[in-house]
């Protein structure tokens, strides 16, 4: 065996009997080349030999580290949904004590960057291009999570006569309260799991009142259903006819096993407003986020997000860029994305029990049933259940059964007696 291949072959057992922890540091080149009596070139070998095999991580101008402990991989086996924010967290903090450790340089002489450290956004660029959203690193802004580049895009004037945003209903109760409760005019068109009547959004883009047409297209929320692709060229046809813009916020992206094509990627005339969020694959308290927009709407987006804040908190957006750029970003979503199906065959499960016959959709936070009116809803809901009534259908979402598989169960055995 070769003195690299010794020092590979010592670093990986080091991991396997727990000698080395996640996120550990490893000794410094130079202690490790007078520990092996080799040169430094062979233990710079062995290093990059290491972190092709994913086994430890480079941190410019501070070393190699531990990428994935035995514990971690004995323990993600088991998981539980409880776990579900943990393995983030405890990457995320190795992230974060890296972007703190000896940069009072950096952190103290930074100058003002409303579009976003450039570092995060070039790990942004890359991120975005797994789900074939292709834009350039100047294109990209960094915001205070996915609300605060919606709220700016709610005060944006979007030209002569377009004063209206365009809502699919349901959606997502956020955007739903901060177009109502700043008293933004706006319209609706109905969404169920069949997408919605393309000739109706025709009719409203017409108008020419529409400044925006905010949309979930993939794993919507509260829905969970996606447009197929006929209905994405369709939208974004009818958005180049009239000129209207669309704010896709792809904020279950990570989560699509289906790998729907995004409507940035169908888009040729720059009328696609891009959403990434970071919340679902991280945690929510991070307030990260990112947007893509068409040239002539940066300039403007900046001046409104600088009014709201001078910067977006840099040590938090240093953590991020490191974390996507040492592959803990992709290697959580992986796990996340597991726990995900296997919480969906638990449902799954239920639901073949209960014997229900009714539409049914998926996504990381719960399962969605799309219930026709004359079909009676058991009241009241137990926990874990919420119900939005549209004009065509009813529909009940059901938190995943961590703690409630019980109450979830009998709830459904309820529906199906009502049903037959
Ligand atoms: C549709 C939608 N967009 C965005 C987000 C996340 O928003 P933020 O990035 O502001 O945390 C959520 C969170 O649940 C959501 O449901």
């Amino acid at each position: 065996m070769s003195i690299y291949q010794k020092i590979v072959a010592d670093i990986i057992e080091g991991i396997e009997t727990h000698r080395y922890k996640r996120g550990q540091k490893l000794p410094s080149i130079r202690q490790l080349s007078k520990e092996y009596g080799c040169s430094k070139d062979t233990v710079q070998k062995a290093m990059l030999e290491l972190k092709y095999q994913h086994r430890i991580y480079a941190v410019e101008k501070s070393g190699y580290y531990i990428l994935e402990d035995q514990d971690f991989q004995d323990r993600t086996v088991e998981l539980n949904p409880e776990d579900f924010q943990q393995l983030p967290y405890e990457d995320f903090r190795s992230c974060l004590t890296e972007s703190l450790l000896g940069r009072e340089n950096y952190l103290f002489n930074h100058y003002h960057q409303q579009e976003g450290l450039e570092e995060l956004r070039i790990s942004l660029q890359g991120l975005l291009a797994d789900y074939a959203v292709y834009t350039k690193k100047d294109q990209l802004v960094i915001t205070a999570g996915s609300q605060q580049a919606l709220y700016i895009l709610s005060q944006m004037n979007f030209g002569e006569g377009r004063t209206d945003i365009l809502l699919e209903s349901p959606t997502y109760h956020r955007m739903q309260d901060l177009v109502e409760r700043q008293g933004l005019p706006f319209q609706t068109i109905e969404r169920t799991f069949e997408g919605i009547d393309l000739q109706e959004l025709e009719a409203i883009f017409q108008t020419g009142k529409i400044k925006f047409f905010y949309t979930i297209p993939r794993l919507h929320n509260p829905l969970g259903a996606s447009y197929d692709l006929a209905s994405l060229k369709k939208i974004i046809e009818l958005a180049e006819r009239y000129q209207v813009y669309l704010v896709e916020d792809d904020y279950l992206a990570d989560f699509d096993a289906q790998k729907h094509l995004p409507l940035h990627y169908l888009d040729t005339a720059g009328r696609v407003i891009y959403i990434k969020s970071f919340t679902p694959t991280l945690f929510p308290a991070l307030r990260l986020g990112g947007i893509a927009l068409p040239q002539e709407l940066l300039s403007p987006f900046l001046q409104y997000k600088s009014l709201i804040d001078y910067d977006t908190n840099l040590i938090m957006q240093k953590a991020l860029s490191l974390y996507i750029d040492n592959g803990m970003f992709a290697r959580n979503t992986r796990h996340l994305v597991t726990m995900g199906q296997e919480e969906e065959s638990q449902m799954r499960k239920l639901l073949t029990a209960s014997h229900l016959d009714l539409a049914v959709r998926f996504t990381p936070h719960g399962m969605i049933l799309e219930i026709p009116h004359q079909h009676p809803i058991p009241v009241p809901l137990v926990e874990g259940v919420r119900c939005y009534k549209g004009k065509q259908f009813n529909y009940l979402v059901l938190q995943l059964p961590n703690n409630h598989s019980q109450a979830i169960q009998s709830f459904l055995t309820k529906l199906s007696k009502k049903e037959s």
